[in-house]
């Protein structure tokens, strides 16, 4: 029997797209984990469907986008006048927030008319439309994989619609501690569809075991050995840490061309140590932070300036939202302060961009960095690093992680772990990993390639599927008996 079809459905499609005439469009890979992490999902025969960055409301377009999509194995979602209160509101001004500790927003926007319930209105009507496209594009035997805080409610409109779907649902963020879960106000709405899934995933214990407080605190509905077990209903909660596509990085890292940049970049940081940061300009990351744990640094460490420089690039996302636009100021006022304290006519001690960059670039920035610094705040995984890992050469780097990061679970044993909040911890982490020794940074080194190369994102969509597999079958034949 072969492998059943995939509908992969998440807020975002891999690529975003830019309208450039009034029937060509141009595309972007889309920022952010879940889609570096579901590219290298090869194995399956795969449908995507989500929404590709932007709003279409002439019949041409729509035409036009649906059939380049098409093209790239997406189907496309238009969320029209529900977008802004779905995507800036409710997921990202609301759900993010809570499910990264940062608390509920004390206005939910500074705009009267836009409430709670408006937002979550949009949420709800959104979650409809995703469900309404799965519908059309559904074939009996496939299976539908809905991803991330975007789709809560979509299992279980699914399941009411079809109780023989095989569903699962993954969060690709942290799922906080029952005590900050139970501040939103839709929270029972949103874990009983969650809950119609037959599988549910996290990428930690931490988050799974957060996920079962929760279900046992708001709806009385203890985990058992089976799963959670709601009237009968078993939901299997599991973990299933992400990873990359290896061999992507690994390859990328020795071609000419980024052999190439890494002497350019060499050459152009003249012979400065690099500390390198890459992250979504997001709240969560803790760029501010790191910022100032830099700035620690240079305080501390005379003998330093001037010897080494910190790159952070930092990819924008969710402008349609004040605090991205407050983090960026704040991050550029960090960077003036720094580089006016420390640089010199020279040299400036921290680059920031507020860009991504070109894919072979990134790998030979990876590769001639002595030092990774993640400082999330809260993360669900956090990518960069095992990328980071993957792109290593000849003289390793060594990788400072939050603890608050997912990532620190696994990449933890060949890592520096640290408090973001604690300023001092991490300034004095930068010294130990600017001054380790070859041997253990080549130590360190081992540890985590191993994991990178054994956890790939393959893997972990097989272990996924394979277990939605096995429960879903299992389900049928108890029914047939
Ligand atoms: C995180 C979320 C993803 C999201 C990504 C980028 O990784 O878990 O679901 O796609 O951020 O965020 P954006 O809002 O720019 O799509």
């Amino acid at each position: 029997m072969g492998r059943p079809r995939l509908l992969v459905v998440s807020m975002s499609l891999p690529v975003t797209a830019k309208r450039v005439g009034e029937e060509s469009w141009s595309f972007t890979m889309s920022p952010g984990g879940l889609v570096s992490a579901l590219l290298g999902l090869k194995e399956f025969e795969t449908k995507w469907i989500g929404w590709p960055g932007v709003d279409v409301h002439d019949a041409v377009g729509k035409q036009t986008l649906s059939v380049a999509l098409a093209e790239k194995g997406c189907v496309l979602v238009f969320l029209e006048e529900v977008c802004d209160q779905y995507y800036n509101g409710y997921c990202n001004n609301i759900l993010w927030p809570i499910f990264h500790y940062m608390g509920t927003p004390p206005e939910y926007r500074n705009d009267a008319t836009i409430t709670y319930e408006s937002q979550y209105d949009a949420y709800k009507k959104a979650n409809q439309i995703f469900f309404d496209v799965v519908k059309e594009h559904y074939e009996d035997g496939d299976i539908v994989w809905c991803h991330d805080y975007h789709v809560m409610l979509l299992p279980q409109y699914l399941k009411e619609y079809n109780s023989k779907m095989k569903v699962g649902w993954f969060l690709h963020t942290p799922f906080p501690s029952s005590e900050m879960y139970k501040t939103l106000p839709s929270r029972s709405d949103l874990l009983c569809s969650v809950l119609a899934a037959d599988l549910v995933g996290f990428h930690t214990y931490d988050f799974a075991r957060h996920f079962e407080d929760a279900c046992m605190c708001i709806l009385g509905i203890e985990a058992t050995s089976e799963g959670v077990v709601d009237q009968g209903k078993v939901t299997q909660v599991a973990v299933f840490p992400i990873g990359i596509e290896p061999e992507r990085f690994i390859n990328t890292s020795a071609l000419s061309e980024v052999i190439q940049y890494m002497e350019k970049f060499k050459n152009d940081f003249g012979g400065r140590k690099l500390i390198l940061g890459v992250d979504r300009l997001d709240t969560i990351k803790g760029i501010p932070q790191k910022y100032q744990a830099f700035e620690k640094f240079l305080e501390e460490n005379e003998d330093w300036r001037g010897k080494v420089m910190l790159l952070q690039i930092a990819v924008p996302t969710r402008n349609g939202i004040g605090e991205y636009q407050k983090i960026k100021d704040q991050c550029h006022g960090l960077v003036g302060r720094i580089n006016g304290r420390f640089g010199s006519i020279s040299a400036v001690q921290i680059i920031h961009l507020d860009c991504s960059i070109e894919f072979n670039q990134l790998c030979a920035l990876y590769a001639i960095t002595d030092v990774l610094l993640v400082t999330s705040l809260r993360d669900g995984m956090n990518l960069v690093s095992s990328e980071f890992v993957a792109c290593q050469k000849a003289e390793k780097g060594v990788l400072i992680l939050s603890e608050f990061a997912g990532a620190g679970q696994s990449l933890g044993a060949g890592a520096l772990l640290v408090n973001p909040w604690d300023i001092k911890e991490v300034s004095t982490a930068i010294g130990e990993a600017l001054n380790m020794s070859p041997e253990e940074k080549e130590r360190k080194h081992k540890i985590n390639f191993e994991y990178v190369k054994t956890h790939s994102t393959q893997q972990w969509a097989d272990d996924f599927m394979n277990k939605l597999i096995e429960i879903t079958t299992n389900a049928e034949l108890q029914a047939a008996n």
